[in-house]
């Protein structure tokens, strides 16, 4: 069966994860890797088992046979290395979290693909985490009834050390605050849970970090099923994580995923239920996956090749990946006026990507 040859753009921090992911799928294969720091574009191969690296993806995809592009930048960086690539190379793209920062940019990376007829692929890899997949076919099952309060809980530690490795980390052009990137992620799974969200009110603050983003955030939003959300985000906890969670209640259950990231079923109770069952669930979903990014990578690459392969529709395509965006645009802008901001909206005050 044919292999999936796959490029890297960006070695830093998250390359190790689609490294290892690649590795360890029998129907995928790492071909090239690039980075504009040498240091970090050679080090990378190293780890990938390559003899060689580039500095520049044009290099790279001039050179290299590739069908999947890795784009594992600078969030803000993503759309234009995602639409130059696809423009120029049309190639698949995977794209790290979150896709971009301006609505208006995630629109013209859907349509570049689309144009170009390659798929567009956003990493949501917590999606995988087994918890979170028993935890949404209870409510696929309707196993809560009528479902009328979720609310997700981020209390990370991130200091300055943190925000200072590197220039891009902590502004609104690249980064984005709490929202955009840590609880990006929760905010996705909240609205893979409760369905399309209708209207947000929201706080931010920057408490504890020296940078021009909030590191801590407060959101109230209405869903279209009546639901209520609430986001409660912070990467200022102190001296150490707390968690990442996620509850979801109905008229008939209760669910609590905890843990660092949304990997510990720690509340599992349903109307009717019998205690082994109730026990079974909390022992079989005690602790998985083991760490804060999951080992969702493996399973997300997987289903990439899935989808190209049997051209099939994807769980988190760049439509999907829009959804978060809007959402964390619009908690923004509810933010910056003070105001309900209603959805679907067009953004004038977030201050994302700008
Ligand atoms: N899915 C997850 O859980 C998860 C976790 C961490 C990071 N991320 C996302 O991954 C992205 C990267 O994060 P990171 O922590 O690895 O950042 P990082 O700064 O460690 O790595 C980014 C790399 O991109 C390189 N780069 C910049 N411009 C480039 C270009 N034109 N060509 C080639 N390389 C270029 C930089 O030199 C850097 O080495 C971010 O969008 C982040 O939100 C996702």
């Amino acid at each position: 069966m044919k292999k999936f040859r796959f490029a890297l753009v960006g070695c830093g921090r998250i390359s190790s994860k689609h490294i290892d992911a690649i590795k360890n799928i029998p129907d995928a294969e790492l071909t090239a890797v690039c980075d504009v720091i040498e240091e970090r574009a050679r080090s990378c191969s190293e780890k990938a088992g390559l003899n060689k690296y580039y500095l520049s993806y044009d290099e790279m995809l001039k050179n290299e046979e590739v069908d999947i592009v890795n784009i594992l930048t600078p969030s803000g960086l993503h759309p234009e290395h995602t639409i130059d690539i696809v423009k120029k190379y049309r190639k698949h793209i995977i794209v790290e979290k979150p896709m971009a920062l301006k609505l208006s940019d995630a629109d013209t990376m859907i349509k570049t693909c689309d144009l170009n007829s390659v798929r567009l692929f956003v990493v949501k890899q917590n999606r995988y985490n087994l918890p979170v997949m028993k935890l949404r076919s209870a409510v696929e099952n309707g196993d809560f009834g009528r479902i009328f309060m979720g609310s997700v809980r981020v209390r990370w530690a991130r200091d300055q050390k943190y925000y200072d490795q590197d220039e891009w980390r902590g502004t609104w052009k690249l980064d984005g605050g709490v929202l955009a990137n840590q609880a990006s992620h929760h905010i996705d799974l909240l609205e893979w849970m409760l369905g399309t969200p209708v209207s947000v009110m929201a706080k931010t603050e920057t408490y504890l970090a020296d940078v021009e983003v909030d590191d801590t955030a407060a959101a109230i939003i209405k869903f279209e099923n009546g639901a209520m959300g609430i986001v409660e985000a912070t990467t200022a906890t102190r001296p150490v994580d707390l968690e990442g969670s996620l509850s979801i209640l109905g008229e008939k259950g209760s669910v609590v995923i905890g843990g660092f990231a949304v990997n510990k079923m720690e509340t599992w109770n349903f109307t009717g239920q019998s205690k082994e069952d109730r026990d079974k669930v909390l022992k079989e979903y005690a602790e998985n996956p083991p760490n804060v990014y999951g080992f969702g990578h493996i399973r997300y690459i997987e289903h990439v090749i899935d989808c190209i392969r049997n051209n099939k529709q994807a769980l988190v395509d760049g439509l999907e990946g829009r959804k978060s965006l809007e959402l964390i645009n619009a908690i923004y802008e509810s933010a910056e006026t003070g105001k309900e901001v209603e959805l679907k909206f067009k953004p004038r005050r977030s201050k994302l990507g700008s």
